[in-house]
């Protein structure tokens, strides 16, 4: 079942985008050769503690911080860590859920670490330009598969994989609301977009295969194939018009 929000409930999930995009922003400036992953942590809970909400990542099936770091060839949910220095040339995603109230907002940027290669720019780009490709159809008058068409045309035009182990969601008072959002075109229920639907869009796509396995601490999971990932992702209200996208 997918919840409509009401106006209230939007404006709880807005007050959370915006302590994402603030949390965004400040990364820029954090994200350097030499810091650790948990120092991205930190700064996460303390950004979020200053406006009272909470990084609701934190205990989530047992989830042991505040952001999932993914560094490289890692796809989502990296576990910050104080071992684990950033260097020069290295690429983070960092993903984030600040809930307000009971109402939750959910964000994916990926960072270069100092200067990148081509291949690793390129990636980025294509990650978030593949976002912004998908909701141009998140609209009424289209229906979710037209989505995730968009996300895997524009991935696989630059030569690139999309992740098919984990998906986008809808988003509320849960963290993983119906619907399923794939990045991919596949079977399954293809609803009709409404408003006041609110949905997490997120290409998640890696540099060669988008086979991926989990790691030993259970939770990081990385490309077989050591090729490298990137994430862009924001939540998003379907409207009247243009879709609302309120962690930008
Ligand atoms: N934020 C992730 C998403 O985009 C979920 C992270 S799972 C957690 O859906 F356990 F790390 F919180
Ligand atoms: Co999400």
């Amino acid at each position: 079942m997918i919840v409509i929000k009401s106006e209230h409930e939007l404006k709880l999930m807005r007050e959370a985008g915006k302590v994402c995009a603030e949390i965004f922003k400040g990364l820029e400036d954090l994200i350097k050769p030499g810091i650790s992953t948990k120092d991205i942590d930190d700064y996460v809970e303390a950004v979020t503690k200053k406006h009272g909400m909470r990084a609701a990542e934190k205990g989530y099936c047992g989830y042991p911080a505040s952001v999932c770091t993914s560094v490289n060839d890692e796809v989502v949910h990296g576990i910050p860590s104080k071992k684990r220095k950033l260097q020069e040339g290295d690429i983070v995603s960092c993903d984030l859920v600040i809930e307000n109230k009971g109402y939750m907002a959910d964000a994916c940027r990926t960072y270069p670490v100092g200067t990148v290669d081509d291949e690793a720019k390129r990636l980025m780009e294509t990650a978030e330009k593949a976002f912004f490709e998908g909701i141009k159809y998140a609209k009424v008058g289209y229906r979710l598969r037209d989505v995730s068409k968009a996300v895997q045309k524009t991935v696989e035009d630059e030569g690139f994989g999309v992740i098919r182990d984990f998906v986008g969601h809808g988003i509320g008072t849960e963290m993983h609301e119906d619907p399923q959002i794939p990045n991919y075109v596949c079977p399954g229920p293809n609803p009709r977009l409404q408003k006041g639907m609110t949905l997490c869009i997120e290409p998640m796509i890696t540099e060669g295969d988008w086979e991926v396995e989990v790691l030993e601490d259970d939770w990081t999971a990385v490309t077989i194939d050591g090729g490298w990932a990137a994430h862009y992702e924001n939540t998003i209200v379907i409207t009247d018009g243009e879709p609302e996208i309120i962690t930008l």
